[in-house]
């Protein structure tokens, strides 16, 4: 087989990704729109996005802070039980979809629902079916921390069958059993990380403690990893790519209670290269990385080749903003792709 030297990215979307705000934002938000035509913006900022003036206020500063590269961020507003018709209509030409958090399962989660009861969802849920506003959704319980993925799956398979004209995007998936839902209900979709492909718990815990791998969903057993893979690797057409890159400050990362996210902006590209070529299939990868979004969300990005090319591409230890350090996945490690 001839080995393959390089490799074109044509407009990389990232359906999950955590731009933060400020500083932190003025360090990844470049970091993220030199490789991608766009992003998916989640809204857990403090206090969280939840009206269309906050909402375009980040989106001003997005941009600004991205203002050098192509990129479009599609911005998203944190779910509240009492939004009305009319809020979402007037907003829907601003948004690409709605995140849904449980209360307290993640960062930033405080004023997330308090009850997945479907009676309670159904006024904002209905009047988004109406309007064709995708839903996302962090699905764990607050079960035991391995088992909270899968307790939340009839939830899940509730919201599924209650509102079948809702796009729902099972987001970060991380266990095998995930898989079995997503391929059952027609309006189930989901988003896979860099990090849930690469990693098992043992990265994390099983030898010294790796606080930079630590994420919500937590990275599980070497066969949900396999499941996942699998997936990916054949760009099965219900799935996207969402980094769920998350940066935290080093010092709020390597402390007592440290913080939950994996910062991967600067390096999905690689890593993903680097995978899909090990498995034989680098064909599949511009379907992971953007066909598939721009089907499941009917996105038409603007045209962005980035070009991968095979040569060594040491990870930095940390990126730094004024005050800003974040330590990346991988850092200090060798990838075999480098962004030409
Ligand atoms: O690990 C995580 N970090 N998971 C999430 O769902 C949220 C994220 C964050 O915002 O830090
Ligand atoms: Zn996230």
């Amino acid at each position: 087989m001839k080995e393959v030297k390089s490799f074109i990215i044509n407009s990389a979307l990232d359906m999950h990704l955590h731009l933060r705000d400020d500083d932190m934002l003025k360090l990844v938000g470049p970091k993220t729109s030199q490789s991608f035509a766009g992003a998916l913006i989640m809204p857990n900022l403090a206090p969280p996005i939840t009206t269309k003036e906050a909402l375009l206020s980040y989106k001003k500063r997005i941009k600004e802070a991205c203002k050098d590269d192509d990129f479009e961020a599609h911005v998203t507003i944190f779910f509240q039980v009492d939004y009305s018709y009319e809020f979402l209509k007037d907003l829907k030409d601003e948004i690409i979809a709605v995140k849904l958090y449980p209360f307290g399962v993640t960062t930033n989660s405080e004023t997330g629902v308090s009850s997945m009861d479907v009676e309670i969802l159904r006024p904002t849920l209905e009047s988004m079916e109406k309007l064709g506003i995708p839903l996302c959704v962090h699905g764990e319980t607050k079960g035991f921390v391995m088992d909270r993925e899968k307790e939340f799956l009839p939830i899940y398979e509730s919201l599924a069958i209650h509102f079948p004209d809702l796009k729902i995007v099972m987001e970060h998936i991380s266990s095998k059993e995930s898989i079995e839902l997503l391929e059952k209900y027609d309006n189930l979709y989901a988003t896979i990380t860099v990090h849930h492909l690469m990693l098992t718990l043992d990265d994390v815990a099983g030898g010294m403690l790796n606080p930079h791998a630590f994420c919500k969903p937590i990275v599980k057993r070497p066969d949900d990893r396999e499941s996942l893979l699998e997936l990916a690797l054949s760009a099965h057409p219900k799935v996207m790519f969402g980094s769920d890159s998350a940066p935290h400050q080093k010092n709020a990362k390597e402390c007592h209670h440290g913080a939950a996210g994996v910062f991967t902006s600067a390096i999905a590209l690689q890593v993903l290269t680097e995978l899909f070529e090990k498995y034989g299939n680098l064909d599949n990868l511009n379907s992971f990385v953007s066909l598939n979004a721009q089907r499941i969300y009917g996105l038409k990005p603007i045209k962005k080749p980035i070009k991968l090319i095979k040569k060594d591409f040491e990870v930095p230890k940390s990126y730094r903003y004024k005050d800003e350090i974040v330590v990346p996945l991988f850092a200090g490690q060798t990838l075999s792709w480098s962004i030409e």
